[in-house]
This record gives C-alpha cells, structure tokens and sequence, in this order.
C-alpha cells in the first residue's frame, strides 16, 4: 500500500532526504504528504522546499522538550488535512503525547541513534562511546508512550573504532540510519509488519 508520510524534524533533515531518494528511486511505495518542524530556521525545511514537499514551522511553545497542548491538535490537525497515514519521527527532538499516537495507532515511527534499549535519550552515540561499547548503531521502532522505548522493526550495528570521536561515529551510525529508516518503511508498505505484544513480526 502507498504510504502518505507526515515527517516531522528538528534538524538536518538527512534521514528525510533518504526516505526522498528512496521514493525518487522507486524503492519504496510512499508519497511524503508534509513535513512539519518545531525549529523556524531547520534545514529540513530546506530539503523540502527543495523537493517541492510542503513544509510548515509549528511553535511549540511553552514546552521545551515535548509535543503537546495545541501544537500537538495543530500538528495533527495539518498530518489529517494533508492526508498523512503514517508519522515519520526523522530527528524529531520532543517527546510525543498520546494524543498524536491515539490519531495514528501504530502508525508512528521514530529512528534513534543507538541500539535500543541501550542508550535512549540524548546524543546516544557519545553515551556509547563514553560507556566504552565496542558497537553502537541505530533502531527504528514503533512509537509508543514511553521514551525510544516502542517495538524494534529494524537495527543497524556500527562497530566502534578506537580513533572515532562522538562525530566520526555519529556520521557512520548516520549512514547506517539512512539504509533503516526506508528499509523499515518498505516493510511497513509492504504490509509485512506485525506487533505481538512487544515485538514486531516481520512476514
Ligand atoms: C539522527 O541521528 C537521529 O537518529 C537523531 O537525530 C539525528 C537527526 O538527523 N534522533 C534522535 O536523537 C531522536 N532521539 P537528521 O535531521 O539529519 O535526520
């Protein structure tokens, strides 16, 4: 089934842009229907505008790290209008209420640069590196009410080097994040994804 893929981003937009190729390359069976930022200035918009995707500023203030009260209605309020199916958390940094997750049941997805469940939070590739793992990597997963905490569809692993800095690293574990998040999105398209209870079946 086509996918129709809100994004929403805070940054770069690099993992948006693999999902951009993906489509471009006819690797994957979506259609990107918004793309949505809680940073006026973000890159992301860049890329959008770029793409002719239509891309849109939501303020979510007066919160700091979540999405909630009225920008989390607005922000679904524009994912219905444009005729979004599935939410694309693409290094988007709040928290989502279950408001958002009620109006698109499991149907949001979130990339996160570690090996879930090592290492939720912030800047998780230096928290790898600093703990001194071997192995760090990415995880695309379903969302849920908890923290980088929802069902695991796909993980990269990336082999800690002993020169690597939290940038070499997190530029490695990224080129593995742009290889998951439309791997991830194929299987969903493709109907193959399956929750039972905390995991994802894949068929
Ligand atoms: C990515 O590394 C993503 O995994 C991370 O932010 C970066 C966004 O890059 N997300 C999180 O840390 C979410 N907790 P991008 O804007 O270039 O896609």
């Amino acid at each position: 089934m086509k996918l129709k893929l809100a994004i929403l981003g805070s940054g770069s937009g690099s993992n948006m842009q693999s999902i951009v190729d993906a489509i471009e390359a006819h690797t994957l069976d979506a259609e990107i229907v918004c793309v949505l930022t809680d940073v006026p200035d973000a890159k992301i918009l860049e890329r959008a505008a770029r793409h002719h995707l239509p891309g849109r500023y939501v303020s979510c203030a007066p919160f700091r790290t979540k999405l909630d009260g009225a920008a989390q209605e607005e922000t679904i309020r524009l994912m219905r209008e444009a005729g979004a199916d599935t939410v694309v958390l693409a290094g988007f940094m709040r928290i989502v209420k279950p408001a958002l997750l009620a109006a698109f049941p499991n149907r949001v997805l979130n990339i996160h640069p570690a090996l879930l469940p090592a290492f939720p939070g912030l800047c998780s590739w230096k928290q790898a590196l600093d703990y001194g793992c071997r192995v760090a990597g990415c995880t695309v997963h379903f969302v849920d009410a908890g923290t980088d905490s929802g069902p695991i569809i796909v993980q990269k692993a990336v082999p800690i080097e002993p020169n690597d800095t939290p940038e070499t690293l997190h530029a490695r574990i990224q080129v593995q994040e742009h290889i998951a998040y439309p791997e991830a999105l194929r299987l969903l398209s493709e109907g193959r994804l399956h929750i039972q209870g905390r995991r994802v079946i894949i068929r």
